[in-house]
């Protein structure tokens, strides 16, 4: 192992420049049980009991652990697998698709009742954002019986599971019979569900097929396009607002959220709930031009994959990426559809537990 010691740091294989580690960084890590709570792991030493400019008394570095002596004589042991192990992913990577995409169908008792069909599944829903899950029962509220599975239902003021269909409640264009375009719900709520399940209980009027879109793969494009459209979608902040006689919910917030390595996680986008822009506002202008780009694209047939929704059907959508809509229906038969939301941490989390009960 080649090494070299810093003022303030090591640098490990230093002809490669592999990685620095700041001392505070071996400090603040140090796995000891004095460190720790034994019975958590959880770290219980507090970075502010050591100097900014900590210095080790000495250090010795062999083939599979860093052995640093401190000031105060307390011993570090860091392995060099630990570190590499933190280099490794946590979650599958995203894949983005564009049109004439149909989504992977998993079976109800399958997706329920085997582990490594549930892995399967969580799997494909994060790569691809979307999974259907076919034969569940066309019984009312089936959606609760997910929650092994995605984590408790994720509630926002309106029901708990919403019902949609023509004679029911109307506050919102998918109460209707006309064209619902590709949008995410609760545009409203400054952190919207990230996980929606819409259940198809009955469906016997023609026409009315689901249309899905990768928010990422319009917006991936976009950004290879017109970068200046892109920043301003990312931090000119959109006001969305959904209410009926009883519920009022508002937010102020950009259309595209980017995380600390610019990369997107989040995409707000909703015609229906979108609110008028304060024109005093600086760059109106430029945004309505980005918008204009943007709403171009995910109204155009590049983007969209359809499919219909049978009884017995719930399509899964991680609605932070995926936007979801369905074409206008002849009211010619029964129609009803039911949401409830999800939270993606919940999920991604039960594919490492699942993982975790394989070993
Ligand atoms: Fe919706
Ligand atoms: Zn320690």
């Amino acid at each position: 192992m080649d090494f070299q010691v810093n003022e303030i740091s090591l640098i490990i294989n230093n002809k490669k420049l592999e990685y620095e580690l700041p001392y505070l960084w071996i400090r603040d890590n140090c796995p000891c049980n004095e460190c720790r709570i034994e019975e958590t792991l959880e770290k219980r030493f507090m970075l502010n009991s050591v100097p900014v400019d900590l210095k080790p008394k000495r250090v010795d570095i062999d083939k599979n652990n860093i052995n640093i002596c401190w000031p105060d004589n307390h011993k570090t042991t860091i392995s060099f697998k630990d570190i590499e192990f933190l280099k490794r992913p946590r979650k599958p990577e995203k894949e983005l698709w564009t049109n004439n995409f149909i989504p992977k169908y998993y079976n109800w008792d399958d997706f329920l009742q085997n582990n490594d069909i549930a892995i399967s599944a969580i799997s494909e829903f994060i790569i691809k954002g979307v999974i259907c899950i076919k034969n569940a029962p066309c019984i009312p509220n089936t959606l609760e019986d997910l929650t092994p599975r995605l984590g408790p239902i994720r509630e926002v003021l309106f029901e708990r599971i919403h019902n949609v269909s023509i004679d029911g409640h109307i506050y919102n264009i998918a109460h209707t019979s006309l064209e619902v375009p590709p949008h995410n719900d609760f545009a409203s709520y400054s952190w919207p569900p990230s996980v929606q399940a819409l259940h198809m209980l009955i469906n016997e009027c023609e026409g009315g097929e689901s249309m899905i879109i990768d928010g990422y793969a319009v917006l991936k494009d976009l950004k290879d396009d017109y970068p200046d459209f892109f920043d301003i979608l990312s931090t000119f902040s959109v006001p969305f607002r959904e209410f009926d006689e009883e519920n009022e919910t508002y937010a102020n917030e950009p259309i595209i959220r980017l995380n600390a390595a610019n990369e997107i996680i989040g995409f707000r986008y909703s015609n229906q709930l979108m609110q008028m822009i304060d024109p005093h506002k600086k760059n109106v202008s430029l945004f309505y031009k980005a918008y204009h780009e943007l709403c171009n694209r995910i109204n155009s047939e590049k983007y969209k994959s359809k499919f219909r929704l049978e009884a017995g059907h719930i399509l899964l959508v991680f609605s932070h990426r995926v936007l979801h809509g369905r074409e206008k229906f002849k009211p010619n038969g029964k129609r009803h559809l039911q949401d409830a939301y999800y939270e993606m941490d919940n999920i991604e989390n039960n594919l490492v537990l699942y993982e975790n009960l394989k070993r």
